[in-house]
């Protein structure tokens, strides 16, 4: 019996040529093990550790409250499941605003604790930032567009439609060395004047076909989330029901007395 062909890693520079070769790019949030080991195995190309897991897995209304610490300790449960994907990790609110010293403070602890890239929200906002954590060898995804950590700034998740300065920011995060950036909530033909505006991956959220990827968050692609249903989420499975009946069944069985029965049991 020969044994399997070795896994080969998808690697920042593997993502980053995905433009050049034509090769669209799926990405996929994850926060813990099981969750990422069925990411990876499914075949995504990068598993985001994204600070929604502030709304989805904390229960908050914005991601706003998520730590650093948070994020690390969700990284270290995905790092032990993935053998193939890369792993980029958010920084978090906080984490990167004080100063670029900050920055490369914060992105060091998600690389210690498994990620292979962080990603970080703004343009020419956070251009010191991004430059500082390029600069300590660090690969960073950009975030532009509807940054949901800016929630307050834009008066809530609305769709941002300054065509000017998003290409402004898609350019200065390019420029500042980011090998790729998620555009999120933006009209589809300005997601794809940014693809057409920069030499790096987008990969988008929100932001319409002409991207060179897409990403979409763990919950809202199965189904497990309802707190809102945003138009760009495509739910490839009803999850959340299937549990419910599920769970339900399992309260029945146990009432009627029906589980466990006797091939649960040892002997
Ligand atoms: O936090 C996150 O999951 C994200 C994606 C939605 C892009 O930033």
């Amino acid at each position: 019996m020969s044994n399997p062909p070795p896994v080969k890693p998808v690697t920042v520079p593997d993502f980053r040529a995905a433009r050049t070769q034509n090769r669209r790019l799926a990405v996929v949030t994850a926060y813990d093990f099981t969750a990422a080991k069925i990411a990876d195995e499914a075949g995504v190309d990068a598993i985001l550790v994204g600070d929604s897991l502030g709304m989805v897995v904390q229960g908050h209304a914005t991601s706003l409250p998520v730590s650093l610490a948070e994020i690390a300790y969700h990284t270290r449960c995905v790092a032990r499941a993935v053998k193939r994907c890369l792993i980029v990790a958010d920084l978090p609110f906080g984490s990167y605003q004080e100063s670029p010293r900050q920055a490369v403070r914060s992105a060091v602890k998600l690389l210690k604790a498994g990620a292979h890239a962080v990603k970080l929200e703004g343009g020419e906002r956070v251009l010191p930032a991004v430059a500082a954590v390029v600069a300590a060898d660090i690969p960073v995804m950009g975030h532009i567009g509807l940054t949901p950590q800016s929630v307050h700034r834009m008066g809530g998740f609305k769709v941002q439609r300054d065509a000017d300065a998003l290409l402004a920011d898609a350019r200065v995060v390019e420029a500042a060395g980011a090998f790729s950036m998620v555009v999120e909530g933006v009209p589809t033909d300005l997601g794809t004047r940014v693809t057409q505006a920069v030499g790096v991956p987008t990969i988008g959220i929100g932001a319409g076909p002409g991207c060179d990827g897409q990403v979409l968050v763990w919950h809202d692609l199965l189904g497990l989330f309802d707190g809102f249903r945003p138009k760009f989420v495509k739910r490839y499975a009803e999850l959340g029901a299937a549990a419910r009946e599920a769970i339900a069944s399992y309260c029945t069985e146990v009432r009627s007395g029906q589980f466990p029965a006797a091939e649960h049991g040892f002997k």
